[in-house]
């Protein structure tokens, strides 16, 4: 049984498949966090040095609670480190004192209402406990809900906040999770960026005070992703230690690492108490975000799998989570917003001859939207570009052998806009005070998630143009963050919860929305990954990586934003040169390459391609639909870091290890070297495998152990020529 309750230590000890986590309740009523790590098969409940540490006895009721590693702390007792929420009563006061009161163990996940969160197919695939613990004063209840994955090192924590008193409570803080280490010898690891430079790995070493990432944009954002990892001092991809904290939610968060006077770490994670608060009257509830945490003893690498197997299978949903997805080209970088039905249509038609398979009609196909300055919101077609209508030009495209795919942003509206000019107050504003316009300075304002009138209007006005065309893809974007975050709608005593409703009411159109059209593949974007999160994919099954198409930046956004998602969530695109963001130029081969290790694309005129070009481009094509299993389903294993260096490489593995695909990239050449092996990883190493079109058979122990060559490609001169130098390697087995 993965949880099991000692009645007389009262101890529950959670196993997921390698990793046990340890509760027990102290004689006092609190709930002491006791371990969090590598499985331990036997646990001896008499076990004095584990159990009753002599830092604290949980016999002992005056124990001082800064001492105590706990489950979810309060705020006014004798522990200083930073609680896990914090409750207004009516008078005033902000101190809690809550104890165990029941517990619950069943089979099966339960769903947060109105979030996202990972599920479960069938009840055997997991467990959970739910811990309650009361304020008796107050009448409030905390449930605690933790479920345990069996196949995986998963475990999930979320909270329930129930008022069963009789006064109205303020929640000013309510995290998702608190796990108290009993060290700090750790780093912590985040994915932190901006615009066009999401997720780069940043790493630090502890030290005492509060070492923090959040975000008060409304969004999840490109600046600081809401995940966060401590590692062992000595991890590595393969080695060590690896704690993963993953958010799953879109909008404001923290996620604080707290390093003690005693040197003991507490890790919090959850929405941001910044200007939040919650109002519960009596008999309402509040569920916090889930946080998904990872436990790996081998290292980055084995952190990062669990969570993409876990992604791929039980956070992603529908008809497309586990089918191959289509190879796309986006007309955005070709055209901007100056085209017309024959400049998309001669795209679609040289894509079609390439192989490629679904067409994306990017942003100014509506209204007068010729620049980012106006019309969100007016989802019309704009017969000046379009004079045949959408449908007319989805079907022509489809006619071409390519399905059709449309952009929307449906969360803006433009000040020049009729529906602006018929719902001046339908955007998120402040009384009296000027509304920030985003996106560049330009005019675009945010729709007021949190009203339900605003949400149904937008779930209408998508739905038709759903309706009415073929259309098989969406792109939702989402370009801006929020500011002047209050609501019409909400008394005072609410305004600060808009930042969350909005959240909850983005969710909604989602799930509507992504449930009315259970065939339409949905990506979602928010100028690129600025809204990278996994809640989102809990609705669309893929994101926009990054505005940023250069092969090089793109090595270290996709290797950095794998350290928590599947490749397969990850959209990539070849480009033009020069970079439209860097100007760079690099080689085609190099681009292909880098946009075939996610999910594979085109953004750029493929009209204008040379004949040559377009050959290359129709190999590219051709090869990523031959492994395109393997990337999109199968195990990454990163082995050299971009982070680290002048050359990136990873492998992907099929689960049955039958197949592999490796990439290696050298982003400059260097004079007078002698070339060097490339030692694959994830490999059986009993298998023989042959690697393809290259007549050569070795054991996958070869290939891992000793290692393949990087070829010399100027072999005349035995030199590396030329920058931005790419290998690949397709593996199958012999059998
Ligand atoms: C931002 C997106 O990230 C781009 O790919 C493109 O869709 C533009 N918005 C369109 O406005």
């Amino acid at each position: 049984m993965p949880i099991n309750y000692n009645e007389k230590e009262k101890i529950f000890h959670l196993q997921a498949l390698d990793t046990s986590y340890i509760i027990q309740i102290c004689e006092s009523g609190y709930i002491a966090h006791l371990y969090w790590g590598r499985k331990i098969k036997k646990l001896n409940f008499n076990n004095k040095p584990i159990l009753k540490s002599s830092n604290y006895n949980v016999l002992d009721l005056d124990l001082p609670l800064d001492k105590l590693p706990q489950e979810y702390p309060m705020y006014g007792k004798s522990d200083f480190r930073n609680p896990a929420f914090h409750v207004q009563l009516e008078n005033g006061s902000t101190i809690s004192e809550f104890k165990y009161a029941f517990h619950k163990i069943y089979k099966g996940k339960p769903k947060l209402e109105g979030l996202p969160a990972t599920y479960v197919e069938n009840d055997d695939e997991a467990d959970t406990l739910e811990i309650t613990m009361v304020d008796s004063l107050t009448g409030l209840n905390i449930k605690l809900l933790y479920t345990v994955f069996n196949n995986l090192n998963v475990i999930t924590r979320s909270v329930k906040f129930i008022n069963e008193g009789t006064q109205k409570l303020r929640l000013l803080k309510a995290m998702s999770v608190s796990v108290d280490f009993d060290n700090s010898d750790y780093d912590m690891l985040q994915l932190s960026g901006a615009w066009a430079r999401e997720s780069n790995i940043y790493k630090r070493e502890l030290v005492p005070g509060i070492q923090a990432v959040d975000s008060l944009r409304g969004i999840s954002s490109a600046q600081q992703n809401p995940f966060i990892a401590l590692l062992s001092k000595n991890a590595d991809e393969i080695h060590g230690e690896a704690y993963g904290f993953n958010l799953v939610y879109s909008g404001n968060f923290t996620a604080e690492v707290y390093v003690d006077q005693f040197l003991t770490t507490r890790v919090s994670m959850g929405i941001n108490p910044f200007d939040f608060s919650w109002l519960l009257e009596p008999k309402e509830s509040f569920t916090t975000p889930e946080v998904v945490m990872v436990y790996s003893k081998a290292g980055i690498g084995e952190m990062s799998r669990t969570y993409h197997k876990l992604y791929r299978r039980r956070m992603c949903r529908g008809t497309y989570r586990d089918k191959e997805r289509p190879i796309l080209v986006n007309n955005w970088e070709a055209t901007y917003f100056n085209f017309n039905e024959e400049k998309i249509k001669d795209i679609a038609k040289a894509g079609s001859e390439l192989g490629i398979e679904l067409f994306v009609l990017d942003d100014g196909w509506f209204a007068n939207r010729n620049s980012d300055n106006c019309s969100l919101g007016d989802w019309i077609v704009d017969k000046n570009k379009l004079p045949n209508g959408l449908s007319k030009l989805a079907e022509d495209i489809n006619e071409m052998g390519l399905s059709f795919g449309l952009w929307f942003e449906p969360e803006m509206v433009s000040p020049n806009s009729d529906l602006y000019r018929k719902h001046p107050n339908w955007c998120l504003h402040v009384p009296d005070r000027k509304r920030s316009s985003g996106r560049n300075q330009r005019n675009q304002l945010v729709l007021d998630l949190t009203r339900k009138d605003v949400c149904d209007e937008i779930i209408r006005m998508v739905s038709d143009i759903l309706k009415n065309a073929p259309i098989s893809y969406v792109k939702w974007d989402m370009n801006r963050p929020l500011t002047e975050m209050g609501s019409d709608k909400l008394s005072p005593e609410r305004q600060r919860e808009t930042a969350h409703r909005y959240v909850l009411g983005l969710y909604r159109i989602m799930n509507e929305i992504t449930s009315s059209f259970p065939n339409i593949l949905f990506e979602s974007c928010s100028s690129g990954g600025g809204r990278f999160d996994p809640a989102i994919l809990y609705y669309m099954p893929q994101t926009w990586t990054s505005d940023c198409t250069d092969a090089v930046e793109r090595l270290k956004i996709q290797y950095g934003t794998s350290i928590a998602y599947p490749s397969i969530t990850m959209g990539a695109h070849v480009s033009t040169c020069p970079n439209h963001q860097v100007g760079r130029m690099t080689s085609i081969d190099m681009r292909g390459n880098v946009a075939m290790s996610g999910n594979f694309g085109y953004e750029l005129d493929l009209t204008k391609f040379t004949s040559e070009e377009k050959d290359i481009v129709k190999k590219q094509v051709e090869y990523y639909k031959e492994i395109r299993h393997i990337v999109q389903f199968g195990d990454f294993y990163r082995i050299k870091s971009p982070y680290e260096g002048n050359e990136t490489a990873w492998i992907f593995v099929t689960e049955d290890k039958k197949e592999a695909v490796a990439s290696y990239f050298r982003v400059l050449a260097k004079p007078n070297i002698l070339s060097a092996r490339l030692k694959f990883e994830g490999l059986n190493p009993d298998y023989m495998y042959e690697i393809v079109g290259e007549d050569m058979i070795f054991s996958g122990e070869e290939l891992m152990y000793i290692g393949v060559d990087i070829p010399i490609i100027d072999e005349e001169h035995y030199r590396v020529y030329g920058d931005f130098y790419t290998v690949r390697w397709r593996l199958k087995k012999v059998e």
